[in-house]
């Protein structure tokens, strides 16, 4: 049996004075003429535990690790039912002055250069906290309806999204001059690269198992410096056989409205401390997304509103790839809430969607939420044979690559749909973090890839 944590502690009733332990690291001390505050906290709550005791602690730091035997009795501090008293304090591990996180605020720029000790700040205890309840939701949500988690490939010989931001995969020896690259004598025989989509390994479990989904890790090697953007992320997609577009915009729907309401339910002490610090409109965002329902909109109609518009940067028209001003222009002002924008023109999404009767448009969907803009991007996959051929043709892709793909078609086929949604965009959202940077643990994009 696991000893309590101090979140248990502090939910335990002090009225027998158990005698407990409290195993953590040092936030502050503060030494008074007749008493002593130690605060240690464990990670596993926003709140640490007030231990006090008489006798003065000159030579305990901030950061040390220590273990305290001790009796809960009730607390005299605000916030606080139960503190401890302490018995016996024991350092285990010594933090020297030089212990970088000191009782000050830090910025995120610096934070980041000490990624190994951040989790041990407010902000990335409470961060972790939401990312774990987040993702176990992930699976609650799947697992209630009926779907299988799969594990699809990390190494992948296709380029799902079709957009050329792979990351090659190779054991030859690049620093060999001249370097003349011979893939048949690489590792897998072949070139390879990391995915930067499950989807179409997932289509194949859908179209045996009907409800599938994947969670796991993608890369792209796109050159997007932003605050939205990571080299690699951790990407979650369902994939749903015998389902149509609609039916995959209400599955996003009910999915979002299940994560934001546990959220909102299970961690708010630590969406409080978001709120309070980081951006003071979080929690009516959340509470926003959690409760209203998505309005739904085609691309034609949601460019028309566009160019109703003259305040845009980028002049929006028909064929031109929606950008975040115009993707929050519509949540924000047009809808005022989340909206699912459909059916875009086939020029600008991947080759996989299926295509509209109007030869033109392609049965794509991207959710968008308020200060956002694109959460969830998915589509209705093209399920006929030739037009699928006719895609790949036209997309310049290889065509041997895609020909297990293409099987499914063959062998069976069906209706199918699904969409992806990045874990960290998701957590940012939440959390109203600024830079995605700071909802991973370990950052990497382009040009950064430390630790
Ligand atoms: O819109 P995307 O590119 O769609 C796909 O990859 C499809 N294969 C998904 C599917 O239908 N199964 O990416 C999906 C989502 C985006 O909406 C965004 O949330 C996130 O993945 N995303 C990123 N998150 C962080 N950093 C990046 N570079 C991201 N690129 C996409
Ligand atoms: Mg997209």
């Amino acid at each position: 049996m696991m000893v309590p944590l101090i979140k248990d502690l502090l939910t335990m009733a002090a009225s027998d004075s158990p005698e407990v332990t409290v195993r953590g690291w040092v936030r502050s001390v503060r030494n008074m003429a007749t008493v002593c505050f130690v605060t240690v906290n464990d990670g596993s709550s926003l709140e640490g535990i007030q231990c006090t005791t008489d006798t003065q602690q000159s030579e305990l730091k901030t950061g040390s690790s220590v273990v305290i035997r001790g009796r809960l009795i009730p607390s005299l501090a605000s916030g606080q039912t139960v503190e401890v008293q302490i018995e016996e304090l024991t350092v285990i591990g010594e933090a020297p002055p030089d212990y970088p996180l000191q009782k000050k605020r830090h910025s995120f720029e610096f934070l980041r250069e000490i990624a190994h000790l951040r989790a041990r700040t407010n902000t990335f205890g409470a961060l972790t906290r939401i990312s774990n309840r987040l993702s176990f939701a992930v699976h609650e949500f799947f697992q209630k309806n009926g779907f299988q988690h799969i594990h699809t490939p990390i190494i992948t010989t296709s380029d799902t999204e079709g957009a050329g931001a792979l990351f090659q995969v190779t054991t030859l020896d690049m620093e060999r001059r001249p370097f003349v690259p011979d893939y048949s004598q690489d590792f897998f025989g072949k070139k390879t690269f990391l995915t930067v989509s499950g989807q179409l390994e997932a289509e194949s479990y859908a179209t045996a198992l009907s409800r599938v989904y994947t969670f796991g890790p993608t890369f792209r090697a796109e050159h997007s410096n932003t605050t939205r953007h990571l080299a690699e992320f951790w990407m979650i997609e369902p994939e749903v056989a015998f389902a149509d577009l609609n039916d995959n915009a209400a599955l996003a729907e009910d999915f979002l409205h299940y994560l934001f309401a546990t959220i909102l339910r299970d961690c708010e002490s630590d969406l409080a401390f978001f709120e309070k610090n980081i951006e003071k409109a979080i929690l009516a965002t959340v509470q926003q997304v959690a409760d209203s329902s998505f309005s739904r909109i085609s691309y034609t109609d949601a460019v028309k509103e566009l160019e109703k518009q003259n305040h845009f940067t980028f002049k929006p028209f028909w064929g031109c790839d929606l950008q975040t001003e115009h993707e929050r222009f519509l949540t924000e002002q047009v809808a005022q809430g989340p909206v699912i924008v459909t059916d875009y023109p086939k020029d600008i999404k991947a080759f996989y969607m299926k295509l509209n009767d109007d030869q033109k448009t392609v049965r794509a969907m991207d959710v968008l939420v308020p200060r956002l803009g694109e959460i969830i991007g998915g589509a209705q996959r093209e399920d006929n044979v030739e037009r699928l051929e006719r895609r790949i043709r036209e997309s310049g892709l290889n065509r041997g690559s895609y020909a297990w793909y293409v099987d499914l078609r063959r062998f069976g086929t069906v209706p199918h749909s699904g969409f992806g949604v990045g874990f960290e965009r998701l957590v940012q959202y939440i959390t109203g973090m600024q830079n995605i940077r700071d909802v991973i643990p370990y950052p990497r994009a382009a040009g950064y890839a430390n630790f």
